[in-house]
């Protein structure tokens, strides 16, 4: 790892763990996706069996899926549990209200589903992830039925934004998400009025979900190079 980005992974870790330590015994815990949640799912199998905490966890993507197999978290899903203690999960960018713009990993709409469900949402994140505003040089990930492509990208360009279709690194054509759906990032610049656009994407037929995560967590850990700053959703 390059020695500029080593305090991003120190700062990960510690908010991981900051928000690890608000598990307890027998909670379901939905997990989020991402480089920093994968701290979370390593450090609550150590936690598991450690302490026989005797959680179960919510997998939001074939990658929370994965790592929560080969660190022996038990899995379980929200049809046997749909009210989870609480879910914790990455983020993109995020303001000083904890709304969110999330879904860079492609995992969004089963993010959500999952954060939705839980009695509460941690985001854990280093601290070049906190924005004044969100979509100021960020694109907003929408996930949608490859269908609907046409029909999407258009009303996104008649909306002022300029849509962009989340190509495959190692495969050729576009991403395909864990829904069997693709992926537009639009970018619309600073987001003055997050709930309302996501209120009108939603409405485009075809358009499953979109990365606008508004008034959905409650804390959010933020890690610095030398502390972790809890933030706290005021109601
Ligand atoms: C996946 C997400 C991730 O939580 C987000 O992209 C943050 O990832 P990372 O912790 O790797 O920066 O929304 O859909």
């Amino acid at each position: 790892m390059c020695e500029k980005n080593a305090w991003r992974e120190e700062a990960k870790k510690k908010a991981a763990s900051s928000a690890v330590k608000e598990v307890k015994k027998n909670f379901v815990v939905g997990l989020g996706s991402g480089s920093t949640v994968a701290y979370v799912i390593r450090d609550l199998g150590r936690r598991n069996s450690k302490e026989d905490l005797q959680i179960s966890g919510i997998p939001t993507s074939h990658q929370a899926l994965l790592l929560a197999v080969e660190n022996r978290v038990p899995l379980t899903t929200l049809n046997e549990n749909p009210k989870p203690d609480l879910m914790i999960d990455g983020a993109d960018q995020i303001d000083k209200r904890i709304n969110l713009i999330k879904g860079m990993g492609g995992a969004l709409t089963r993010e959500k589903i999952v954060a939705y469900a839980s009695n509460k949402v941690i985001i854990v994140a280093d601290e070049t992830k906190l924005v004044e505003k969100l979509g100021v040089n960020h694109p907003l990930p929408i996930e949608l039925l490859p269908i609907a492509l046409p029909l999407v990208t258009l009303r996104i360009r008649e909306m002022g934004g300029i849509p962009v279709l989340r190509e495959a690194k190692q495969k050729v054509g576009p991403v395909v998400t864990d829904n069997n759906n693709f992926i537009v990032d639009a970018h619309f610049g600073a987001i003055d009025t997050p709930r309302e656009l996501n209120l009108t994407l939603k409405e485009i037929p075809g358009v499953i979900e979109t990365g606008l995560f508004i008034e959905i967590a409650d804390t959010a850990y933020i890690g610095k190079p030398n502390t972790v700053q809890e933030i706290n959703r005021k109601r």
